[in-house]
């Protein structure tokens, strides 16, 4: 596998010697493309994201910590956060790679982040003391990716994590996920109810925000089917929730790095997480979530 660093050094790419590649984003570690031996694309990346850690990326693998979604003022300790805290916008340390050749050949990228490199302004919002490895390893027939977060402090804290993924889709319209039965969901677009799924697979047909506590737990997959076929299969270690959101038109319009405007028709995002209460770390403390994402 080849790695190389580009753009001012602020993205890392890597090609396995059969063609499939990733690329990464310092600003929030974000996986901004993967594609497979043929050079297709699996994410969805808008075409007026911000790539200068501004904002968050909008597409690829976005890192969702140490909060998801809006602040709250039912949770001090993170209620001056930006939604979806910092992590996705932060500069990320790029750690290295290791690499094997051969028939099963990969390429794991490490990244870190910690408190120490964190801008003032933003340790202001929260005063923890952490360190984040996040690992990027693609073979020829998956994606892995893997945050550990630790407590590297003496104050223990609480925190939630998510892989923020936008897959691409040729048609949302003919989108199935499955693995979902039976699981109680948090209905975000209809004043955030508690339900239970019915219907299986799940169909997109209009906004949809949901959390979804999967009721056959993480290692069950969940698959992502695309125009009559099963294109995805995530497995999660860890992460007890699944978020499945897509904005539909009028909320795409509403997004100013949202391009093009009918993109929604080219993505799905299904986000494996912890998102649900909070994992508590105490001093020396870790917690390590990951998801395995195969191309089917
Ligand atoms: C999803 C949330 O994970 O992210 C949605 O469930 C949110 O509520 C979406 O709208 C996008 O968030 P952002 O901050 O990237 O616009």
């Amino acid at each position: 596998p080849q790695v190389t660093i580009s753009d001012g050094s602020s993205r890392v790419s890597a090609v396995l010697s059969t063609g499939e590649s990733v690329e990464v984003l310092l600003f929030g570690a974000t996986v901004l493309s993967w594609k497979d031996a043929g050079g297709s694309e699996k994410l969805w990346l808008s075409k007026d994201t911000k790539l200068d850690g501004s904002k968050g990326v909008r597409g690829g693998i976005p890192l969702v910590f140490p909060l998801f979604g809006p602040a709250s003022s039912n949770h001090e300790a993170t209620s001056k956060l930006p939604q979806h805290g910092f992590a996705r916008t932060a500069r990320w340390e790029f750690l290295g790679k290791s690499t094997s050749e051969g028939s099963s050949s990969s390429v794991k990228l490490d990244f870190g982040l910690s408190s120490d490199g964190l801008a003032e302004s933003v340790k202001a919002l929260w005063p923890y003391k952490f360190g984040l490895l996040y690992s990027v390893t693609l073979d020829r027939e998956s994606l892995n990716t893997t945050l550990v977060i630790t407590n590297d402090g003496q104050e223990s804290f609480d925190c939630q994590m998510l892989l923020h993924t936008y897959f691409n889709v040729k048609d949302i319209s003919t989108v199935q996920i499955t693995g979902l039965e039976d699981s109680k969901y948090v209905d975000k677009v209809d004043g955030a109810k508690i339900k239970t799924e019915v219907s299986s697979p799940v169909a997109v047909s209009g906004e949809m925000d949901r959390v979804y506590t999967p009721a056959k737990g993480p290692q069950h997959p969940i698959v992502i089917s695309d125009f009559g076929r099963p294109s995805f299969r995530i497995v999660r270690d860890n992460l007890e929730q699944v978020v499945v959101w897509n904005p539909w038109s009028e909320k795409a319009q509403g997004m100013s790095d949202f391009t093009p405007m009918d993109g929604y028709k080219n993505m799905v995002c299904v986000e494996a997480g912890s998102v649900d209460g909070w994992q508590k770390l105490d001093k020396g403390d870790a917690f390590e979530g990951a998801q395995i994402i195969y191309i089917l």
